[in-house]
């Protein structure tokens, strides 16, 4: 059955019966998609207006599926009837991702539902294989067409639907082919709507472009409960997953996985991985400890400073805010008398983290000093805090817990902001509290 063809504009939510390139109605240019006629809204009864206190809000109970890692970045849990979307590169291991959480429910006992749009049944069994024997009880449905999907879990009524990939679902009311933002609206549209009404919890697969936008639609992030980025460095096996939007958890949470020979193995001291440990010092290398989410986590910054030949001298911030780092090349030669403009100045957080906060600002500011010098900082030292315009060194958050994480991994030394040393029991740590960036500057 296809209903007429229809195209709704984004921007003014006008009607097209034929698309072109800009909207009759607003004007906006490539702002038409594909849509699907809306059947006339019988009159609804009003909705029902109720006071907050009368409303049971005891939280769900969470489907913990025992991989911690990803227990912790979806913030405990699976809630059901929530929505949670998978972004990341072809074969960086999202499928191998999902059997395993799949796998896991079977073994405990939780009904799931693994629909496959991409692969043959024996492509999956093969993956199953690999990852150990617990996948012999994941059930599969290879489909594409959402209707047929939707059917099939009115009837099975799994607790956990996984759907593998969101590009290759079609609806039969849309001509537009799988992956198009008309069909990927349209389907994920469809799956919120079956989560919600049946409460059970839906994991959706979504490739990410070349641009680093999941395919399509960024229109679908917002359609659903929690974004979950999964990256890794080229070459690593590293794998992190990451919350970039979570209703029903912390952003920015870090689960962190290692691709084996047997899937993904969690890696439960992170800290320990993310650690580059040099044979000897060497200039412009600093660690900090930033925090993810809601757990510590000391990462090296490194920084390259070299004369420049060019022009314009070039700032690259690999894992860190390139803006951040103009802004602190900016501070360090006004409040610390510390001239770059003629250098190129490289930055780098190891081991593929991207550090989202400003504590790791006074690092990347010795970083740099170190590597303009020529001077290695001492290996046991710790250094974090964020840096003000006005050359202040504001505190961070969580600063008794950064430095436990640091004192735990063996460091012996930490310049923090002077704020973040109240309260701080630690006496193997040797610290150092400035309130400005020439103090810190000095003491290292
Ligand atoms: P996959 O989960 O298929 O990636 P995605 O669904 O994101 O496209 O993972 C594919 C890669 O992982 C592939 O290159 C093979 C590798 N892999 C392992 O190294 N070990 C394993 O146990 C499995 C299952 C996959
Ligand atoms: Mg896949």
């Amino acid at each position: 059955m296809r209903t007429k063809q229809l195209f709704q504009c984004q921007a003014c939510g006008g009607l097209a019966p034929k698309w072109s390139g800009q909207c009759p109605e607003c004007g906006g240019w490539n702002s038409l998609i594909e849509t699907v006629a809306a059947e006339r809204p019988a009159a609804r009864p009003a909705g029902r207006i109720c006071t907050l206190g009368s409303v049971d809000a005891t939280p769900l109970e969470r489907i913990v599926c025992g991989i911690g890692e990803l227990d912790r970045v979806l913030g405990g849990g699976a809630v059901p009837g929530s929505v949670v979307l998978i972004g990341g590169d072809p074969g960086i291991g999202k499928s191998t991702l999902l059997l395993q959480l799949m796998a896991a429910l079977a073994q405990g006992g939780c009904q799931g539902l693994y629909v496959s749009g991409e692969e043959s049944p024996e492509q999956v069994a093969m993956r199953g294989r690999r990852i150990g024997t617990a996948s012999a009880e994941v059930r599969l449905l290879t489909e594409t067409r959402i209707e047929a999907v939707l059917e099939a879990v009115r009837l099975e009524a799994p607790q956990v639907l996984v759907v593998d990939s969101i590009q290759t679902l079609q609806s039969e009311g849309l001509a537009s082919a799988p992956g198009s933002v008309a069909q990927v609206r349209e389907c994920v549209g469809q799956l919120v709507q079956y989560a919600k009404g049946s409460g059970s919890a839906v994991f959706l697969v979504g490739h990410v472009t070349k641009e680093g936008m999941l395919a399509g639609p960024r229109v679908v992030e917002h359609l659903v409960d929690t974004v979950l980025y999964f990256e890794g460095e080229e070459g690593s096996r590293y794998r992190m997953v990451r919350a970039t939007k979570n209703r029903f958890g912390a952003v920015h949470e870090l689960g962190i996985f290692a691709m084996t020979e047997q899937g993904l193995r969690e890696v439960p001291n992170p800290s320990a991985i993310l650690l580059q440990r040099h044979a000897s010092e060497v200039p412009g290398s600093v660690v900090t400890v930033t925090r993810q989410g809601t757990r510590p986590l000391l990462v090296e910054v490194q920084a390259l400073v070299d004369r420049s030949h060019a022009p314009a001298p070039r700032r690259v911030a690999v894992g860190l805010d390139g803006q951040r780092l103009a802004l602190l090349l900016a501070v360090l030669h006004r409040h610390g008398g510390i001239v770059s403009y003629d250098q190129d100045v490289f930055v780098n957080a190891v081991g593929g983290v991207r550090i989202t906060e400003t504590g790791a600002d006074l690092a990347v500011a010795l970083a740099v000093l170190s590597s303009l010098r020529g001077r290695p900082l001492s290996r046991e030292l710790v250094v974090f805090g964020e840096v003000g315009l006005s050359g202040e060194i504001r505190p961070v958050s969580h600063g008794v817990e950064r430095l436990r994480e640091a004192a735990k991994h063996g460091f012996k030394r930490a310049i923090v902001p002077k704020a973040n040393l109240r309260g701080v029991d630690l006496p193997h740590l040797d610290r150092s509290g400035v309130e400005r960036l020439a103090e810190a500057l000095e003491a290292c």
